[in-house]
């Protein structure tokens, strides 16, 4: 057993408590390597953000947990390298499906832990996460469950609709599954294809595609329903055309890419949202990057020279995204 505490981490409580009381969202950023990691720990440092590093089923398969664990351990004490003395700095569970794998991830040294019940039917989502939840919180683990199913590009805008988390569930699940966080559904799709064209209108002057507004109807919904209760977003990558431009202007295919605009993340921000998942859009600059060095010196071999342009590119990003969507620069408890 490894107490995340004794690792440098800490959990999302108090982090969320003091987001949704200054109107900002903490990033949860999600990483796989190296570079990605440095990149969110160089602009989260340097802007003195709390930050979530956000590890999924797929990055421990490709990665591999224990190299991730000690990765995010090391974090630690990059960040104060990087002049930050006390860094706040989670490491999250991203997308559990099972008791197991969110229990061997508690006993692991992570901080935090999301089981993602979902695609259950109601009651069976109900159990899962309250099983999760009394095991991580014997060692003051928080947890993410997820109410409502995110859009998939196949779904109809109606099957889309419905969908959405629905506000009278809240109440219930929360008190019968003691989650720390809810992840709710309101438009916001994972991957670099969040809306079908038929689902858009385009604009006139570039012709990109201009996606359906997110439900905030329903967000208000529910935040009637749990006031000041911590809420997540999920599949919240804005996909910028400037990478995909970039990837596809350089030998990439990604036509009619789009992703959910700024503006209402940043909206989102305000509110009891404290919490907004990217990791597209790191996908995206890392890409665009590289297909960049590749096009330019084709005689390139040497990996640093095209992993370190990736990774300036992510820093440049992660720091756009906490200082202008997610206003979390700052924001550490103690900022000296
Ligand atoms: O929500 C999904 C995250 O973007 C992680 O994606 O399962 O491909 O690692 P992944
Ligand atoms: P994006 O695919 O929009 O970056 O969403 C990431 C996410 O939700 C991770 O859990
Ligand atoms: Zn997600």
């Amino acid at each position: 057993m490894v107490d995340y505490k004794s690792l440098g981490l800490v959990n999302t409580r108090d982090m969320f408590k003091r987001a949704i009381n200054g109107g900002y969202a903490i990033p949860a950023f999600n990483f796989n390597n190296m570079e990605q990691l440095q990149a969110i720990i160089k602009a989260s440092s340097e802007l003195k953000s709390p930050v979530i590093l956000q590890v999924s089923k797929g990055a421990r398969n490709y990665a591999n947990q224990t190299l991730l664990r000690y990765m995010a351990q090391g974090a630690v004490e990059y960040a104060k390298e990087l002049g930050c003395n006390h860094p706040e700095i989670c490491l999250h569970f991203d997308h559990g499906d099972s008791f197991e794998l969110c229990k061997s991830c508690v006993d692991f040294g992570f901080s935090s832990v999301m089981i993602d019940g979902s695609s259950l039917p109601y009651d069976e989502n109900v159990a899962l996460t309250r099983k999760v939840v009394e095991y991580a919180h014997q060692f003051d683990v928080t947890v993410e469950g997820e109410l409502g199913v995110l859009a998939g590009v196949e779904d109809e805008v109606q099957a889309e609709e419905s969908h959405y988390t629905k506000p009278e569930e809240v109440i219930d699940f929360v008190t019968k599954t003691g989650v720390d966080s809810l992840a709710i559904s309101i438009g916001t799709s994972h991957g670099a294809y969040k809306f079908k064209p038929e689902q858009c209108t385009r604009d006139p002057k570039t012709g990109v595609l201009v996606p359906p507004p997110l439900a905030f109807d329903v967000l208000d919904a529910i935040m009637e329903k749990l006031p000041g209760f911590p809420i997540v977003l999920h599949g919240s990558s804005s996909v910028p055309q400037e990478y995909v431009k970039i990837i596809n202007e350089n030998g990439g295919k990604l036509p009619d890419a789009v992703g959910i605009p700024e503006e209402q993340l940043r909206k989102a921000s305000k509110s009891a949202v404290c919490k907004i998942n990217i990791d597209s859009d790191s996908r995206l600059a890392f890409t665009a990057a590289v297909r960049k060095v590749f096009a330019e010196k084709p005689g390139e071999f040497d990996p640093r020279k095209y992993c370190g342009p990736a990774r300036d590119l992510m820093t440049e990003l992660y720091k756009h995204k906490i200082v202008d969507v997610l206003g979390s620069d700052n924001k550490l408890a103690q900022l000296d």
